[in-house]
């Protein structure tokens, strides 16, 4: 066992076509620690997805992906397809942003929890795996799972749905959660809902996380260190906090000054009250 969950050094990723190599990721550098929770942040088209499915091993076709990513000390990128498939889900697990997307229509929510933990733990009898995905709703605080768990996908909220797409994450009990703009689809509130539940399997399972997201107010409350990137090159990187209080790359600051701060609203608001009192 290492301390560093996940090491990730020099990943490339490019799309090489008649005009060159046309690289989206660019020799990114960053450690995850075990148990700790780190923030990809940068505008759409940053690169971060396609280094989340680098890390994933599910690149689309036409990807060339170079540089090392080491999982608990096994580097990935050596591993054959058929070893990979016994980390996916089972100790690495993603979400990704629309969870309608990953969950079927036809079946119950139920069902396709059942299925993602029995495709992964052999001898499993159906009433072990129904128990598990009703265990796994109520830890994400779907109320009434019991019942719940017969529903179709579209008999829930989007903020529901991902809260389904979360249990069925943790059924597996993995080490590693790969998050991709979890909460991009979802309203504001909702957003903090699923950020508090992030925060919270975290902290109950001690499993790391990668939380992938354009929006520097969604990555200030869960995670510990940040990377910021842009069109594939890495920005900077540093401690949380140090990214907020004391941001170096003008890039970081742009970022920051489009977060919406409530003291600033406050501010607009007592700004147009003066102006109308004149
Ligand atoms: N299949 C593909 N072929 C060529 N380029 C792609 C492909 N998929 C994504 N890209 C490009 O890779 C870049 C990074 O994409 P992505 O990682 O999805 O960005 P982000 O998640 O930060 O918004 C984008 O410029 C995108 O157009
Ligand atoms: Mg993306």
């Amino acid at each position: 066992m290492t301390d560093t969950l996940l090491q990730v050094r020099g990943l490339t990723v490019g799309f090489p076509n008649a005009n060159g190599p046309n690289t989206v990721v660019n020799s990114l550098d960053f450690d995850l620690a075990r148990g700790g929770a780190l923030g990809i942040v940068g505008e759409s088209g940053s690169g971060k997805s396609m280094t989340s499915l680098a890390i994933m091993g599910l690149l689309p076709k036409g990807a060339e992906r170079t540089g090392s990513i080491a999982f608990d000390g096994t580097e990935l990128t050596a591993l054959p397809e058929r070893a990979m498939r016994s980390y996916r889900g089972d100790r690495i697990a993603m979400i990704f942003q629309d969870p309608l997307s990953s969950l079927n229509p036809y079946y119950t929510v139920g069902t396709q929890i059942m299925e993602a933990y029995r495709s992964h733990r052999t001898g499993v009898t159906r009433r072990q795996a129904r128990a598990v995905a009703i265990e796994a709703m109520e830890r994400v605080h779907i109320g009434d799972a019991a019942r719940r768990v017969d529903h179709y996908p579209h008999q829930f909220s989007g903020g529901m749905r991902q809260r389904v797409m979360i249990a069925m994450t943790l059924s597996m009990e993995p080490e590693l959660i790969i998050a991709d703009e979890p909460t991009t689809a979802l309203d504001v509130t909702v957003q903090a809902q699923i950020l508090d539940l992030l925060a919270e399997i975290r902290a109950d399972t001690g499993a790391g996380l990668v939380l992938i997201t354009h929006d520097l107010a969604v990555v200030s409350e869960v995670t510990d260190h940040i990377v910021v990137m842009r069109d594939g090159d890495l920005v900077e990187q540093g401690p949380a906090e140090r990214i907020f209080t004391d941001p170096q790359a003008p890039y970081t600051r742009m970022l920051l000054d489009a977060v919406p701060r409530i003291d600033d609203e406050i501010g607009l608001l007592r700004t147009m009250h003066t102006e109308e009192g004149r």
